[in-house]
């Protein structure tokens, strides 16, 4: 059951002035540990950096509440597998809000995908749920973040 879907599209160059401008205070107060070191590994951090401010507009559309001020932006944080697919983590207020759309005798997993060909960073978030009792199989791995 699909209970969420949302997307966004970010400008890289937008994100590099930001970067430019307020440096680690945007670094620290908008991104993971995780998500700075993977983007500052990179020849093109500004595009890194832009995937997962993409990627938390499109979870928060896809929770339905959208971005307001105040809201804490890293509790929805991108990680990657081994492989190098992306994976959504929510905690605090987007874990409550996911709990919340969630219905009885369910469990939901976010799913992401990436994508960026300068100046533009794009992200589909997908929110599903299926049923909890006996089908543990149908569980995807969260890796801690
Ligand atoms: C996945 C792949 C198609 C990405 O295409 P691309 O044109 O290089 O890059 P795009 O801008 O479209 O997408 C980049 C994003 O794809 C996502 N991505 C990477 N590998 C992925 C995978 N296996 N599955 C799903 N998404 C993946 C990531 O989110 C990445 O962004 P990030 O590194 O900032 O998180 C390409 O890297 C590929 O073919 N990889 C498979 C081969 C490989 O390297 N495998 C190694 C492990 S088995």
């Amino acid at each position: 059951m699909i209970l969420g879907v949302g997307t966004d599209l970010a400008n890289i160059d937008r994100i590099r002035a930001v970067l430019d401008r307020h440096g680690d205070r945007f670094r620290t107060r908008v991104f993971t540990e995780v998500e700075r070191t993977r983007a500052e590994r990179t020849l093109n951090p500004a595009a890194t950096y832009a995937k997962r401010w993409a990627a938390k507009e499109a979870c928060s559309k896809a929770l339905g509440t959208g971005l307001r001020m105040g809201i804490a932006w890293k509790d929805m944080a991108v990680s990657n597998l081994r492989t190098g697919q992306p994976v959504m983590h929510v905690t605090g207020w987007a874990e409550d809000r996911l709990r919340a759309m969630t219905p009885a005798g369910m469990d939901a997993t976010i799913h992401v995908s990436l994508t960026d060909d300068d100046p533009w960073a794009q992200a589909f978030v997908v929110i599903a749920a299926h049923p909890l009792a006996g089908d543990a199989a149908l569980t995807l791995p969260h890796p801690v973040p």
